[in-house]
């Protein structure tokens, strides 16, 4: 059988991270990728890695006549313009068996609403992909505390976070093109593994019934004159005048339809976490038992010294948003597999084979929207969002947060 022909729209970080993960995943090519910038070193990256030929494309269009499945790994304020493109590829005969799009959906509810609905009129799979669903170590968490789930009951607690120092490209600071801040950007992964953990084994992902969302934004440090400045000088955003959060907290509650119980989901995300890199820490507990997983405890540490430093070559081939070059140091030597992505594209391609969605399909990234959506209401309001209320869900289907408007001066403190 020949591999699995892959396209990459967008040759930027996650597309290069996906690439990196594609070398762990048997029977797949990355045969193309269409980008406005990076596909032709992409490209090289690919064809030097023997990912496959990796060709560049023109559009969108040529793109899908060329392969297998297209993912959608490009920033957020194209992709509407993006699934429009593939849909139009596959009416006019793309012989597409799938369509994957990175976090998140959509950056509203309407938007989101509007990619499943692209999907349907398309009608071939799915997968949203959330990478930390697929973490070994979360499946892992799942398996190893299955008997004591039969024997004692769900997990009633689940808190889950993802913090760095925050992100690499204007786009993503800039709240009128990404669709926020901290909160759009991560707090859709803490929202979700965060559901999933609590999701009894063998229960779909969207089993435990969203009941309610109160949450918390904040400008803690990019909104001080000194990380101001200096964010309009690297990224070109000026967060006296459109800010977003940097930090966010919350709690969505669900219900088990079938015994009723309440179960909670805590959710924390900055783009202030001055430490090593990148953190992901997640917890979860039921009765009488617990997980815990650091995604900083590394079975690999190294130390630089003063003396040494100053021969450091490129500290984010350690560990992904590294702050620092000396002292000691957690390295994390196989990320793409630790964060999921490798197991998030075996699922993707395993599916797209048999005529299924992934793990987690467009309609999922929906329902995550919403969570994160009814995140921004409840800190913009200082209230709890009442998931149940069919006025509140009306609501959220033309909501577009302040934040996201360029209006966070209204909600944010600026210091
Ligand atoms: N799952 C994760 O952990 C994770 C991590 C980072 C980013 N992401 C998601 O991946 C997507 C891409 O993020 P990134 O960090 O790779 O961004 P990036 O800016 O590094 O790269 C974006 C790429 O898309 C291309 N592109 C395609 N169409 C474009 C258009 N119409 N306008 C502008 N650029 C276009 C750019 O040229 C560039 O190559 C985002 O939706 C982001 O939320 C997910």
């Amino acid at each position: 059988m020949s591999n699995f022909k892959l396209g990459f729209i967008g040759a930027g970080f996650i597309a290069h991270f996906q690439a990196t993960a594609l070398k762990q995943v048997r029977g797949v090519d990355l045969a193309g990728v269409y980008s406005p910038e990076g596909g032709e070193e992409l490209s090289v990256y690919a064809q030097g890695c023997g990912l496959g030929t990796c060709q560049v494309f023109p559009s969108v269009e040529e793109l899908c006549k060329h392969v297998d499945a297209v993912a959608i790994f490009a920033p957020n304020f194209a992709r509407l313009e993006h699934m429009e493109a593939l849909v139009a590829a596959v009416k006019a005969g793309a012989p597409l068996k799938g369509i994957i799009c990175e976090k998140p959906l959509g950056r509203t509810v309407a938007e989101a609403e509007r990619m499943v609905a692209l999907a349907a009129e398309a009608g071939i799979p799915t997968a949203y992909f959330e990478n930390q669903l697929h973490m070994k170590a979360m499946q892992a968490a799942k398996a190893q505390l299955a008997p004591q789930q039969a024997a004692m009951g769900p997990m009633t607690l689940s808190r889950c976070s993802e913090e760095h120092a925050g992100p690499h490209r204007g786009w993503f600071w800039d709240p009128t093109q990404q669709g926020g801040g901290v909160l759009a950007d991560m707090g859709c992964h803490s929202i979700a593994v965060g559901w999933y953990m609590l999701t009894p084994n063998g229960k779909p992902m969207d089993f435990l019934e969203p009941v309610s969302v109160t949450a918390d934004v904040a400008l803690l440090k990019w909104g001080t004159p000194h990380y101001r400045k200096k964010l309009l000088a690297d990224m070109g955003v000026d967060y006296s005048k459109t800010p977003a959060e940097d930090f966010a907290t919350g709690l969505v509650t669900f219900r088990n339809p079938e015994t009723g119980q309440l179960v909670k989901a805590q959710f924390t995300n900055s783009w202030m976490y001055d430490k090593q890199g990148l953190r992901l820490y997640m917890d979860g507990l039921g009765p009488g038992y617990a997980y815990e997983m650091n995604s900083l405890v590394s079975p690999l540490e190294i130390f630089i010294g003063d003396e040494a430093a100053e021969a450091v070559a490129d500290a984010e081939t350690a560990l992904e948003k590294s702050t620092a070059t000396r002292g000691l140091l957690p390295v994390v030597p196989n990320e793409p597999d630790l964060y999921g992505y490798v197991d998030e594209l075996i699922d993707a391609v395993q599916a797209f084979q048999t005529g299924k969605d992934g793990m987690a399909n467009m309609a999922y990234g929906l329902e995550i929207t919403r969570l994160c959506q009814a995140a921004y209401l409840s800190a913009e309001q200082g209230r709890t969002i009442d998931l149940t209320s069919a006025a509140v869900q009306q609501e959220l289907k033309s909501y577009i947060s302040l934040i996201a408007q360029g209006r966070g001066g209204e909600q944010l403190h600026i210091m």
